[in-house]
């Protein structure tokens, strides 16, 4: 069942290659560089969305929301499921409501959805189990497509969900004429190319990950930064080491760190940065300049060709443009597994957890 892994978590975290094609499957024509997602087709794109989720989901969904915006001129509001339930939210008869959830099962999610249901706001469901009960609620259900995810965190869901996200953004965008014909065909070439360079790179970045783990698991707290669509990494990163290896760690917003958390630096609590070769390097090169300047220890993401100067440069290959979270969360997934299973915890069953949050 396992197939050969030791752990559920380490299988499903070397399927995402597969995940990624088999989510694009039958919705990108490769030759025509094109998308298109049919249940989308008889929905006018959406004059405003809420993107309502919790845990994982809720990070694929923050990941999203920039795509949404920057390619498809769409303003998103992404709200975690528990808080958005009993607020009173503000929705108007053409917003929509975009639910995220692998199991389709979580209690606050599928509130949410109800929520939205009974003010009469279309609700579109992102689900991965078949028939699950936001799958059934939901007016319009999309599939992630990536096959049972039994360790009870979640990776190649999350995966899954940024590639549904990816599309939406880039099939909404060029239905409303606002996505550059050029980053269109970027990004269906980038897309085409994802499976293949992650397949490459797993395993290396296994042993690195391995390595730098086993070095740093005796920290008691950890931070995780990162920027823009880094930031929503820096979040998973931070929830998938607690969550297995019950190690403390925050994700940050790297410019918040001069706001009050920078007090906690010292040399014996490390930072995991995102610091890939986007728009907004050189803004996280100086937090970290800053992290440093109170003797952090920093182990770094980044892309070939970097200039940081910090305790650990863990390279990884350079995609087009947002792409590159695709090899930065299996990264930050490994750096987790990796730690939890060398300090002997039980990975696929951590304590205190449940696969699907069926209560409140
Ligand atoms: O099934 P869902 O996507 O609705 O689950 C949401 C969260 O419970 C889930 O992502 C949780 O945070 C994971 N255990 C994190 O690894």
């Amino acid at each position: 069942q396992k197939g050969g892994y030791k752990h559920f978590m380490l299988k499903e975290i070397f399927e995402q290659p597969r995940v990624i094609t088999d989510c694009m499957t039958g919705r990108v024509d490769w030759q025509r560089k094109e998308v298109s997602l049919p249940e989308l087709d008889a929905l006018p794109v959406p004059r405003r969305l809420h993107i309502v989720a919790c845990g994982t989901s809720y990070h694929a969904g923050m990941w999203g929301r920039h795509l949404l915006e920057n390619w498809a001129q769409i303003p998103v509001n992404v709200e975690i499921a528990s808080e958005f339930r009993y607020r009173n939210p503000i929705l108007d008869p053409d917003d929509v409501i975009l639910v995220i959830s692998q199991s389709g099962e979580t209690a606050d999610t599928l509130a949410g959805l109800r929520i939205a249901r009974e003010r009469g706001i279309r609700v579109i469901g992102l689900c991965n189990v078949v028939g699950s009960s936001i799958a059934r609620e939901s007016d319009t259900v999309i599939y992630t497509q990536a096959g049972p995810e039994i360790s009870v965190a979640s990776t190649k869901a999350m995966c899954s969900q940024m590639t549904v996200l990816t599309l939406m953004a880039l099939a909404w965008g060029k239905r409303k004429g606002c996505l550059a014909d050029d980053i269109l065909q970027n990004a269906v070439t980038g897309l085409s190319k994802l499976p293949g360079q992650l397949e490459m790179e797993l395993p290396r970045m296994r042993s690195e990950a391995q390595s730098i783990a086993r070095q740093y698991s005796s920290a008691r707290s950890f931070f995780f930064l990162g920027r823009g669509q880094c930031y929503p990494l820096a979040l998973e990163g931070a929830l998938k080491l607690k969550e297995i290896s019950y190690i403390h760690a925050e994700g940050y917003a790297s410019g918040e760190m001069k706001h009050g958390p920078i007090a906690l630096i010292d040399p014996a609590f490390p930072t995991f940065a995102l610091a890939l070769s986007d728009g907004l390097y050189s803004k996280v090169k100086s937090n970290l300049e800053e992290v440093q300047a109170r003797s952090g220890k920093i182990i770094a993401l980044a892309n070939p060709g970097h200039d940081l100067n910090v305790d650990h440069t863990w390279i990884i290959p350079e995609a087009w443009g947002p792409l590159g979270s695709f090899l930065a969360l299996p990264a930050l997934q490994l750096f987790s597994y990796e730690a939890a299973d060398y300090l002997g915890k039980d990975v696929d069953q951590p304590r205190n957890l449940a696969k699907s949050v069926t209560v409140e």
